[in-house]
């Protein structure tokens, strides 16, 4: 199937009657939209991007009016927000629709609901006599597009046609707002600030869905997420030479092939229009991962700090000592901003490097506000480390260097790799190198 980008409105309407897929423009991201009243093309979407059964999808209407014709009741704190911010990036959680196909809400109790502000979509939704079910037009768990040319790259040959109006304007996704037992929920933040929403309210929006990292490593799910590994979190990410590196405005004269900042003019506003792009971006370089910046959370700043903490890759630093003076060693620790060691060596001392024997280290770590455990059982590393990585972006494990325990720390980062880690080897020189071959092949051998 060719995969046709145009502005054609009425070959999308006639596309979408026949319940195909069509990609739309709106504010937010693009959407791979699909006839909300029909089973079989809200089904071909969920196919499409390899999405669960059970993530639910947002019904875009035209405006509050479509709603009533739904026969939908609204409440009135919901009818307040619509009238000051639809159409719009404010999607609301309303009572189900009959109407509706009930793969949309995935068995929940409510259905997502919101007007885009995109002039393209308003005039198709005007041409059509049902509303759109339409995800964000990634694959599952992938960077959403902000532009026509981001969705054919993902879609290309799989839809007959992407609506093409332009880049996003605002560039991050809707904010979603319930209400459960009589208080208002911020499920998702997102391109209108909690604290407008609270404003109009009148009141507080509790939290439902966390941004911290799950207990365990099945229940990671890594969203929004560039293909490259993401580090996400650093008050100045380190100038790595096979990085991408993201700032939020221009870092004074550094120099680094693939660099980029958010916005020239250090705007929240001009950095949610530019993130998904700059992440498309960093996708395509000739580099191995991306470093990003630790973005404010007040205002937009809580969205895009939701996304890039929920692109975040686990990952954990290894780091050996024999070659190190203890100067040296902190100060590699500072460059990468580890918030917590751990120790995996089975002796806690050390005969030939005393000052690294676990006293001293210990103290000199608490010095300079760094956590520390030991963990010398193997077996007990990967839930260590788990646990280590709620409470801590980065944590470094620390092995002895030097043959032949060099080869011991590329055997560990294969168990790790196989546990779901991504592993990052900081070498003793300074610099970052991303673990990505079995040991063998690491060490130069043939297998
Ligand atoms: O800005 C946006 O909202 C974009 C554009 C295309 O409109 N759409 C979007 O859709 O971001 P999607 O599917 O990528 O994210 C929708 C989110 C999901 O996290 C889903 O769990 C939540 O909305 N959601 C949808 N219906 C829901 C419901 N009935 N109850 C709770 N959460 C719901
Ligand atoms: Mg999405």
């Amino acid at each position: 199937m060719e995969t046709r980008v145009s502005t054609d409105v009425e070959a999308a309407v006639a596309l979408l009657a026949a319940d195909e897929v069509v990609a739309i423009p709106t504010e937010t991201v693009y959407g791979l939209a699909a006839n909300a009243t029909s089973p079989q093309a809200v089904e071909k979407v969920f196919r499409l991007k390899a999405r669960p059964a059970s993530d639910p999808l947002i019904v875009h209407v035209r405006d509050a009016e479509a709603i009533e014709e739904l026969g939908i009741a609204v409440p009135l704190w919901a009818r307040r927000l619509m009238s000051l911010f639809w159409p719009g990036p404010l999607t609301l959680l309303l009572p189900k629709s009959e109407r509706i196909a009930p793969q949309v809400s995935a068995g929940l109790p409510h259905l997502a609901f919101r007007a885009p502000a995109h002039p393209l979509t308003q005039e198709l939704l005007k041409h059509l006599s049902f509303p759109l079910a339409a995800p964000s037009a990634n694959p599952f768990g992938h960077t959403s597009p902000t532009t026509a040319e981001h969705v054919k790259r993902y879609f290309d040959r799989q839809i007959p046609l992407i609506l093409d109006g332009g880049p996003c304007q605002a560039g991050i996704e809707s904010t979603i707002i319930g209400e459960e037992k009589g208080r208002f929920i911020l499920y998702r933040p997102g391109a209108i600030s909690r604290e407008q929403i609270e404003e109009v309210l009148g009141e507080k929006l509790h939290v439902r869905s966390t941004t911290s990292v799950p207990k365990t490593p099945g229940q990671f799910a890594r969203h929004y997420a560039p293909k490259k590994p993401l580090l996400y979190g650093w008050k100045t990410p380190p100038i790595e030479a096979n990085a991408s590196l993201i700032f939020l405005s221009p870092p004074e004269g550094l120099n680094h092939s693939y660099l980029h900042s958010l916005s020239l003019n250090g705007t929240l506003q001009e950095a949610a229009h530019t993130l998904y792009a700059t992440l498309h971006r960093c996708d395509q370089e000739p580099t191995e991962f991306i470093l990003v910046q630790q973005i404010p959370s007040t205002g937009l700043g809580e969205a895009l700090h939701d996304r890039l903490h929920r692109a975040h890759t686990r990952s954990v630093f290894t780091i050996g000592h024999s070659n190190h003076s203890w100067g040296e060693f902190l100060a590699l620790l500072r460059r990468y901003e580890i918030g917590a060691l751990v120790d995996i060596r089975k002796q806690p001392y050390s005969r030939y490097v005393p000052h690294f024997s676990q006293g001293p280290l210990q103290k000199s770590l608490h010095e300079a506000g760094i956590a520390y455990e030991w963990q010398p059982l193997p077996k007990k590393l990967p839930f260590t480390l788990s646990r280590a990585l709620q409470e801590y972006l980065h944590v470094v494990i620390l092995c002895a260097e030097g043959e032949p325990h060099r080869c011991h720390r590329f055997q560990l980062s294969d168990q790790l790799k196989q546990e779901g880690f991504t592993v990052l080897h900081i070498l003793p020189e300074g610099g970052l190198r991303l673990h990505h071959a079995p040991i063998s092949l690491e060490l130069g051998e043939k297998i």
